[in-house]
């Protein structure tokens, strides 16, 4: 089982760092003794939160600003050894009701910053919150480095064009990017205001809450559920070896679930929850993949990584979390 090295003396800066995959990013930073950094832009409607970052507000600094603000990021990433890049556009519905937005954020955002690294700070490490939206419906599964890409909407091709755009500042210009494709996250620090993404999560709330879960169609729907702990030991994990520059990976957890069983585990584990089952609604099955599971053969292999924590037991930790702070969240 791999473990991570100590990042004392290293700066450390997230971008999106108030939400729920960066914030937790910046925890486990805190305690492996670095100094970080969150640059947040505070944007509706996404997970930024600064309950996510209660327990490390006095140890970390906060910039508030957005990626696509160009000066902004040249000024705040010289001199960062590590940068993990998670601010983003990040509904799927969203990003095809209002396109322009997406590609504004998911791609000026990403060349934003990678441009700011080559003239400011072309040393640092730079790892790039992508998402198994840039896959789209698998023609096989598990789905791998090797599996073409599809996005079945428009956030889908644009943070394929952000990943690309770090492979190619990698391969042109030497910068020490990587992109982690990550599936479906779930655990503590999560947005719950909205099913619109990180949908887990919000169930957990609704059946903490007493308000019905509502599955479309059978709920036979498969996708890889990754825990957050395990995401931000990745991303970490990479920005500490020189094995991951100019490499993409899947991340996820490698065991394929069908939506209605976690649905099922989440009322196991709140202790009540009521199921009702509707019809798909159009705008939703359009974008709907099917089934989705990863392998993370390649992440193991060259970055030593792999899941720690089963679907049971962050289900119960997540569960757990919202219980004692819902009010916070909602
Ligand atoms: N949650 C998942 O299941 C999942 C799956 C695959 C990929 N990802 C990727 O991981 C990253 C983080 O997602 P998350 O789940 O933590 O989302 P989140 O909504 O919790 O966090 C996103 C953060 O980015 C910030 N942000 C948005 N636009 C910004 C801008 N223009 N400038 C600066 N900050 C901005 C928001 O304020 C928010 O704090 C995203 O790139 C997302 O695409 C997430």
């Amino acid at each position: 089982m791999y473990s991570l090295s100590s990042l004392s003396g290293k700066s450390v800066f997230v971008t999106g760092g108030l939400g729920f995959i960066g914030s937790t990013v910046a925890h486990k930073a805190v305690s492996l003794g670095a100094k970080v950094t969150i640059y947040d832009a505070c944007l509706n409607p996404y997970g930024w939160n600064f309950a996510n970052i209660r327990e490390i507000r006095g140890k970390i600094s906060f910039v508030r600003a957005d990626v696509r603000d160009f000066n902004k990021l040249k000024q705040h990433v010289k001199g960062m050894d590590i940068i993990i890049d998670c601010a983003a556009q990040v509904s799927h519905t969203l990003s095809m009701s209002d396109p322009l937005l997406d590609m504004d954020i998911n791609c000026r955002g990403a060349l934003n910053l990678l441009e700011a690294c080559r003239q400011s700070n072309d040393s640092a490490k730079i790892i790039y919150a992508s998402s198994r939206g840039v896959i789209g419906t698998p023609k096989t599964t598990p789905v791998d480095e090797l599996h073409p890409e599809s996005p079945a909407d428009v956030q889908g091709i644009n943070k394929l064009a952000a990943e690309k755009y770090y492979m190619l500042y990698h391969g042109v210009y030497g910068l020490k990017t990587t992109a982690m494709r990550i599936a479906n996250a779930y655990g503590p620090r999560a947005q719950v205001k909205t099913g619109d993404y990180a949908i887990v999560n919000w169930f957990v709330k609704r059946a903490l809450s007493g308000e019905p879960l509502f599955v479309f169609g059978d709920g036979s729907q498969t996708r890889d559920y990754v825990y957050v702990d395990d995401i931000a030991d990745a991303m970490l994990l990479a920005a500490q070896s020189e094995k991951g520059c100019g490499e993409i990976f899947m991340l996820g957890s490698g065991k394929e679930t069908r939506f209605i069983d976690v649905v099922k585990l989440i009322v196991k584990l709140v202790g009540k929850g009521e199921i009702v089952r509707k019809p798909w609604p159009p705008e939703r099955k359009a974008i709907e993949i099917g089934r989705f599971v990863v392998s993370n053969a390649k992440i193991r292999k060259l970055l030593g990584w792999q899941p720690k924590t089963s679907l049971q037991e962050g289900m119960k930790q997540t569960v757990e979390f919202y219980r004692q702070r819902l009010k916070e969240y909602v």
